[in-house]
């Protein structure tokens, strides 16, 4: 079941069953997070307000927890699909754009009310390339998942455009971050596994000062990208297309900005 975050009201009933169970920190969460996306509702504000202010129940009902607990919170986070419907549930998203669908595999499961795909060639709702689409589409949307043409260059145009057309508090989700060979990485693929060159587009963001990214550190490594202010901003003195492998394999964990399950649940 997906919780509406939308709603005070059932934000405050999840959040009386978390405090009931002496999990005062996971109330606290939801009204944050609430209060983030919906700005200043008075009987949130009060609620998370009182919350700070008592003191931590004696009695853990964890059965009572666990049994009611919102399904986003304890979600598994092991490739982009999982983050994807992880950020719909937790922050309400209802828009779903994903470039390059191929069979479906990732679309199919995404679980968002309203989802546009775009593919040339197989998948998705739209038979078109990504420059197409940005070029005659005026939608917005609240997560875009790039997963087209793996070249540095158009990566790097498809976020471009996707930041144009991203909802407040949106999301945007890179596939291919982190090649783990140096062959899956080749601008020509040799192999099944073809990450390309998406991890110099990403280098471009991370040395933004209004974009914050980080990489999920599985399912070739998982982009994240979000507007708000650098919280690791890196600078690099060769320009993206320069970058070279063994740069990478020395810099890889901070350059990319690695994250474990754990890790993305917080920065999100
Ligand atoms: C790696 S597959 C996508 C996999 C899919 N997202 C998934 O998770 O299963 C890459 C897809 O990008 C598509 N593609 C190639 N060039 C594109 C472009 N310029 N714009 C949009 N999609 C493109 C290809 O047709 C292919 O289906």
């Amino acid at each position: 079941m997906l919780l509406d975050q939308g709603d005070a009201k059932i934000v405050l009933n999840c959040a009386d069953v978390y405090a009931a169970a002496g999990r005062q920190d996971k109330a606290a969460l939801l009204c944050g997070n609430f209060l983030e996306r919906h700005g200043e509702e008075p009987s949130v504000r009060e609620y998370l307000q009182n919350l700070n202010s008592a003191p931590s129940a004696d009695v853990m009902h964890s059965d009572i927890a666990e049994a009611l607990v919102p399904s986003f919170v304890e979600q598994r986070l092991d490739s982009a699909a999982s983050i994807i419907n992880y950020a719909i549930e937790r922050f309400a998203y209802t828009k779903y754009l994903e470039i390059g669908c191929l069979d479906n595999a990732t679309f199919d499961q995404i679980r968002a009310p309203y989802k546009v795909g775009v593919d040339p060639v197989s998948g998705g709702t739209h038979r078109m390339t990504s420059d197409t689409f940005f070029e005659i589409s005026d939608d917005t949307f609240d997560v875009i998942f790039i997963d087209g043409l793996h070249y540095a260059e158009q990566v790097y145009k498809d976020v471009r455009n996707a930041l144009c057309c991203l909802r407040k508090n949106g999301l945007i989700v890179l596939h291919d971050c982190r090649p783990s060979e140096e062959i899956h990485q080749l601008r020509q693929a040799k192999t099944y596994v073809w990450n390309g060159d998406v991890w110099k587009a990403f280098m471009l963001f991370r040395q933004e000062s209004t974009l914050d990214a980080i990489t999920a550190d599985f399912d070739h490594g998982v982009g994240l990208i979000r507007m708000r202010p650098n919280s690791a901003p890196l600078s690099l003195e060769k320009s993206y297309l320069e970058l070279q492998w063994h740069d990478y394999e020395m810099h890889r964990e901070e350059w990319l900005r690695l994250s474990t399950e754990e890790d993305i649940k917080h920065w999100l």
